[in-house]
């Protein structure tokens, strides 16, 4: 796959996101580049896979329940949980429109909202990018976490900001947290 002319990517996302979601798009797809090339990762395939993890964002719900309808293995409260819908209803996306069959971009899409237990470097990758590109992101969110990849074992430290900040927000909205979230933030505790 030739990850450097992404024109008729682009365009597709130019037409099925909205203004923010491509600005975000881009924002995330030049981050990861940047964490590719810094820990040693090939940086046109991380910028390709952040700039197409959100191909499904902007789906109508009914589209997105349907694609969702064919994806195995969902977790205990994603089917509940519609924000999360885009990132499995993605990769099934990226595989049948976009023909990507390098199933660690598959997996990175697919996991890019949850996270998992065993990560590899560039789906950590992926999933930070995401929580910290500059071009939608506050940086009051983003620092913290970009200072914590500045230090040895920063994917790490990184991701557990990240998770912390999560399961903050969802105490604050009085929201349940998935058993999986649970674990992820157990075992980086004892990763850190
Ligand atoms: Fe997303
Ligand atoms: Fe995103």
């Amino acid at each position: 796959m030739d990850y450097t002319n992404l024109e008729k990517y682009k365009n597709w996302l130019k037409n099925n996101l909205n203004e923010e979601r491509y600005r975000h798009s881009l924002g995330t797809a030049e981050c990861a580049s940047e964490l590719a090339e810094k820990y040693g990762l090939d940086k046109n395939r991380a910028y390709f896979c952040g700039l197409i993890h959100d191909c499904a964002k902007c789906f109508p719900k009914e589209e997105l329940e349907a694609i969702m309808c064919r994806c195995s293995g969902l977790c205990e409260g994603e089917l509940d949980n519609p924000k999360t819908h885009h990132a499995p209803a993605g990769a099934i996306l990226a595989k049948e429109e976009f023909c990507v069959e390098d199933e660690e971009i598959l997996s990175a899409i697919r996991w890019h909202t949850l996270g998992k237990e065993e990560m590899s470097d560039f789906e950590k990758i992926i999933f930070i990018a995401d929580k910290i590109e500059n071009k939608t992101r506050p940086s009051e969110w983003t620092e913290p976490i970009r200072e914590a990849l500045s230090e040895e074992n920063g994917l790490n430290k990184a991701l557990l900001i990240c998770y912390k900040n999560t399961i903050k927000s969802l105490v604050d909205r009085n929201l349940k947290i998935c058993k999986t979230t649970i674990d992820i933030y157990n075992k980086l505790l004892d990763m850190v």
